[in-house]
C-alpha cells in the first residue's frame, strides 16, 4: 500500500462563479465557500455560494429562455448539434476534466479518465442523437377526428446532483433534459462543485443560448431547498439520499405539484450460488462493492453467499480486498482513493464500529488508512446477519458485508427484505435459476454474472424507496417530456 500524497500534476481550476444566463456572476449575498481536496484535507479554492435569491435569478433566466423564441423555435436537429458540439468539447478537454474530478472528489485518476469521462461523452452523444427523434403518435379515435400527440418539453427543470460521480450525474441530468428542449437550473453537490463549472464554460462555447443552462454551486438546505420549493420550476430531478428524496417530494406536493424523478439510496443484494464460476464471482463481487470507494447507490452491499461455497468465497474475498491499492488518487496504479469528505468518512467508520459491536466477524481492514486524507482500509465482515445495522443501512463506503444462505426459497424473501430496490446481482451457471430469481427480486436493475454493467441505452432507477422514474435510454428521455393530445374535427 502506498501513502497518500499531494497531486503530482498541476490541475487547472476553471470558473468559480455561478453560471446564470450565460454569464459568470458572484452570488447575491457575495458569499463563497471552500471546496476541499479529500486526499490532503487542504482547501483547493473557494466558489460562489448560491442561495434562494440566486435560485430566483437562475429560474427567471431559465423561464425567459424557455418561453423566448431562440431556444423554443430552434429545430430539434439543431439542439442535437449543440449537444454533439458539447460532447466534442468535453472530449477535447478530457484529461483536464478528469484531473479536476479527481482533485475535487478523490476518485482514482485512472477511473476518472477511463470510466467517468468516456461515459459522460457517450451520454451527451447518445441524447444528441435522440433530439430529432422525439415523436408523438397519430391515434385512430372514434368519429370524424384527426388525433395526434406531441411530446413537448416539461419546462424549467431543476436538477440537484450528488458528489459521487459529479460529471456523470451532470451529464445524465443535462443531456436528456436539453435533448427534449427543456431549460435547466442545476445545483451541484457542495463537496464537488468544480468540474461542473468547467463544463459550464464549454456549454457557453458550444453555443447554447443564454438561460438554457444555469449552474449553481451551493448547499442543500438553502439552494437545494429553494429549487425544490420554487413555484416556477416545472420538474425536479434529484439524485442523492432517500432522506432528501422525501423532502423533495414533500416540497413538490406543497408548492405546484412539480414532476419529480428521484434516484436514491440502495442496499442491493448480490447473490452467489455455489455453482457460480467462483473466481469470476469473487472478482465481480469485489468490484460491485469497492468500486468508487464504495460510494455507489447501486453497490452490491448485501453479499449473500451459498453455504456450500461460503468458506472459500470468504477467504478469497479477504485476500482480494487486502490486495487493493489504496492511496494517492493521482498515482496511476491506485484503485481506491479517499472518501469524499469528513462527514462521509465519519459515517463509514461509525458503521464499521457498529458491525463489530453487533458481532459480525471483521476479517480485514476496519481502520483509517494513513494519517492524512479521508482514506479507509478496505474492510470485510463475514457472518453478517440480516438484522444487523450494516446489513440494513446504506454504508456508502469500502465495507463488504458477507451473509450466508442455505435455502434458496427463503433467499428471495431475505434479499427483498429492505426498504430499497435499486439493483441486484446473481452469480450462477444455472441460467434458468438466474432468470427465475431475477424476476422475483424487487429492484430496478438485475445483473447476472456481472455487476455495474451500465450502458447509456439501458434504463436505471429504483423500486420502492430507491426512487421513482428512470434515467438513461428512452425511458430516461420520457421523464423530460409532457404528452399533449391534439384533436381536430374533420
Ligand atoms: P444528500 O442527499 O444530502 O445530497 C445530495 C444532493 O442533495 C446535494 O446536492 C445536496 O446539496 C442536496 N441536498 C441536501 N439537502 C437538500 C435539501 N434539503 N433540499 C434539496 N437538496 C438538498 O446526500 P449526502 O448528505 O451528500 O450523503 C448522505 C448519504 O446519501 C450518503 O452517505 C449516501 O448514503 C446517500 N447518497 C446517495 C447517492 C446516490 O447516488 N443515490 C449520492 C450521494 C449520497
Ligand atoms: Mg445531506
Amino acid at each position: 500500500m502506498v501513502i497518500a500524497a499531494r497531486p503530482t500534476q498541476k490541475v487547472k481550476i476553471g470558473q468559480t462563479k455561478l453560471l446564470i444566463n450565460n454569464e459568470w456572476v458572484e452570488s447575491v449575498s457575495g458569499k463563497r465557500f471552500e471546496t476541499i481536496n479529500p486526499a490532503t484535507e487542504e482547501v483547493i479554492c473557494d466558489v460562489a455560494e448560491a442561495d434562494k435569491d440566486d435560485v430566483d435569478k437562475a429560474v427567471a433566466a431559465a423561464k425567459t429562455a424557455f418561453y423566448g423564441s431562440e431556444w423554443r423555435e430552434m429545430s430539434a436537429r439543431k439542439r442535437g448539434e449543440l449537444l454533439y458540439k458539447l460532447a466534442d468539447l468535453i472530449e477535447n478537454h478530457k484529461e483536464e476534466l478528469a484531473r479536476l474530478e479527481t482533485l475535487d472528489n478523490g476518485k482514482p485518476i485512472a477511473e476518472s479518465l477511463n470510466m467517468d469521462l468516456p461515459f459522460v461523452i457517450e451520454t451527451y452523444r447518445y441524447y444528441a442523437g435522440w433530439a430529432d427523434k422525439i415523436q408523438g403518435k397519430t391515434i385512430p379515435i372514434s368519429g370524424s377526428y384527426f388525433c395526434y400527440t406531441r411530446h413537448e418539453p416539461v419546462g424549467v427543470v431543476g436538477q440537484i446532483i450528488p458528489w459521487n460521480f459529479p460529471l456523470l450525474m451532470q451529464a445524465w441530468k443535462l443531456a436528456p433534459a436539453l435533448a427534449a428542449g427543456n431549460t435547466v437550473v442545476l445545483k451541484t453537490a457542495e463537496q464537488t462543485p468544480l468540474s461542473a463549472l468547467r463544463v459550464g464554460e464549454l456549454i457557453i462555447e458550444a453555443g447554447f443560448p443564454p438561460g438554457v443552462v444555469n449552474i449553481l454551486s451551493g448547499y442543500g438546505p438553502t439552494a437545494g431547498a429553494a429549487i425544490a420549493n420554487h413555484p416556477d420550476i416545472d420538474k425536479v430531478a434529484f439524485t442523492g439520499s432517500t432522506e432528501v428524496g422525501h423532502l423533495i417530494m414533500e416540497a413538490a406536493a406543497k408548492t405546484n405539484l412539480k414532476r419529480i424523478t428521484l434516484e436514491l439510496g440502495g442496499k442491493s443484494p448480490n447473490i452467489v450460488f455455489a455453482d457460480a464460476d467462483l473466481d469470476k464471482a469473487i472478482d465481480g463481487c469485489h468490484n460491485a462493492l469497492f468500486f468508487n470507494q464504495g460510494q455507489c447507490c447501486n453497490a452490491g452491499s448485501r453479499l449473500f453467499v451459498e453455504e456450500k461455497c461460503y468458506d472459500e468465497f470468504v477467504a478469497k474475498s479477504v485476500e482480494r480486498a487486502k490486495q487493493r491499492q489504496v492511496g494517492d488518487p493521482f498515482a496511476s496504479n491506485t484503485q481506491q482513493g479517499p472518501q469524499v469528505d469528513r462527514e462521509q468518512f465519519d459515517k463509514v467508520m461509525h458503521y464499521i464500529e457498529s458491525g463489530m459491536r453487533q458481532g459480525a466477524r471483521m476479517l480485514c481492514g476496519g481502520h483509517r488508512f494513513g494519517d492524512r486524507g479521508y482514506f479507509i482500509e478496505p474492510t470485510v465482515f463475514a457472518d453478517v446477519q440480516d438484522e444487523m445495522t450494516i446489513a440494513q443501512e446504506e454504508i456508502f463506503g469500502p465495507v463488504m458485508s458477507i451473509i450466508k444462505f442455505k435455502d434458496i426459497d427463503e433467499l428471495v424473501e431475505r434479499a427483498n427484505k429492505t426498504i430499497y430496490g435499486l439493483a441486484a446481482g446473481i452469480w450462477t451457471q444455472n441460467i434458468s435459476q438466474a432468470h427465475a430469481v431475477a424476476h422475483k427480486i424487487r429492484a430496478g436493475t438485475v445483473w447476472i454474472n456481472c455487476y455495474h454493467a451500465f450502458d447509456i441505452a439501458a434504463p436505471f432507477g429504483g423500486f420502492k424507496q430507491s426512487g421513482m422514474g428512470r434515467e438513461l435510454g428512452e425511458y430516461g428521455l420520457q421523464q423530460y417530456t409532457e404528452v399533449k393530445t391534439v384533436t381536430v374535427k374533420l
